[in-house]
């Protein structure tokens, strides 16, 4: 939450989003334009971001609809739209919306959540209600691809709370602005399988001033028997499970991701 009640997590960074490497090399994007290529439109985006998956579908040729909450994401998507010839502006449509219950009054063909939104939903209620809000809103076979990574054991059993890791590349924004980056678990949560992380920026700025900004957020992680019985219980029926997004299979790698192609079942 901001000072105005507002949700604002990733308010603070929207503005770096697109530029962090790891992001910006993410190899998520063709897999997620050849699904709503092949599903045709409309498509909708849960958790959409700054568009860097909603402008590439967007750009080859599908409507879709991007849904998030942060303003500042919202914000940064709609700057970069601006950029984009008029036929691309049309075929693309933003909601500030909460993915934990949306009506949007249309149906889809597909659904997809990129780059694991669905981990910032904590409780079992959140997510279903997330699920039963996207199942609502496809057509009769439409398809939910949910993104989300598989938890390494080795991980979450050699967490050093509280220390900071994981440097990056250095990247540098259009406005002059060196950025490295690194993060940190500070506290865990076994039982509610909830770790409270830290993304760290260290920006220096043209004018040799230092600042250190900081994205903090709780991060829910799911195993993948148990995101079967969600999606199942939710209603959706999981025709593939990949590791990556050159869809090697789940169990081909470790710990890989856990990348569900789900179909909306009938009844
Ligand atoms: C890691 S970013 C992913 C953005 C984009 N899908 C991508 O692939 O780059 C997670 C996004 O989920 C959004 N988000 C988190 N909680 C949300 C909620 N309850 N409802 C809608 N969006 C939410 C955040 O604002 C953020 O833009």
């Amino acid at each position: 939450m901001d000072a105005s009640g507002g949700y604002d997590e990733y308010g603070s960074i929207a503005d770096l989003y697109d530029h962090v490497v790891p992001y910006r090399d993410r190899a998520d994007v063709g897999f997620f334009v050849d699904a709503a290529r092949s599903a045709g439109s409309p498509v909708l985006e849960v958790g959409c971001g700054t568009g860097r998956v909603l402008i590439p579908t967007a750009r080859a040729g599908v409507d879709v609809v991007g849904l998030d909450l942060a303003p500042r994401m919202l914000a940064v998507c709609r700057e970069r739209l601006q950029l984009e010839p008029e036929p691309v502006q049309r075929r693309a449509r933003l909601v500030q919306a909460d993915m934990r219950r949306f009506e949007l009054g249309e149906a889809f063909t597909l659904a997809t959540v990129p780059f694991r939104p669905f981990q910032h939903l904590l409780t079992v209620e959140d997510q279903l209600s997330c699920l039963a809000s996207i199942r609502a809103h496809l057509i009769d076979g439409g398809r939910l691809i949910l993104d989300l990574f598989n938890p390494s054991l080795d991980m979450l059993a050699n967490l050093r709370i509280g220390e900071e890791g994981g440097e990056e590349p250095e990247f540098t924004t259009p406005d002059g602005r060196r950025v490295v980056r690194r993060h940190r678990t500070v506290a865990e949560d076994r039982f509610g399988q909830v770790n409270d992380f830290e993304l760290i920026y260290y920006v220096s700025h043209p004018d040799g001033r230092q600042e250190r900004l900081v994205h903090a957020f709780p991060m829910r992680y799911l195993f993948r028997f148990e995101a079967e019985h969600l999606l199942a219980r939710a209603g959706f029926e999981v025709e593939h499970l990949y590791a990556d997004f050159d869809r090697h299979p789940y169990g081909s790698m470790y710990p890989g991701d856990l990348v569900f192609v789900a179909r909306r079942s009938n009844g």
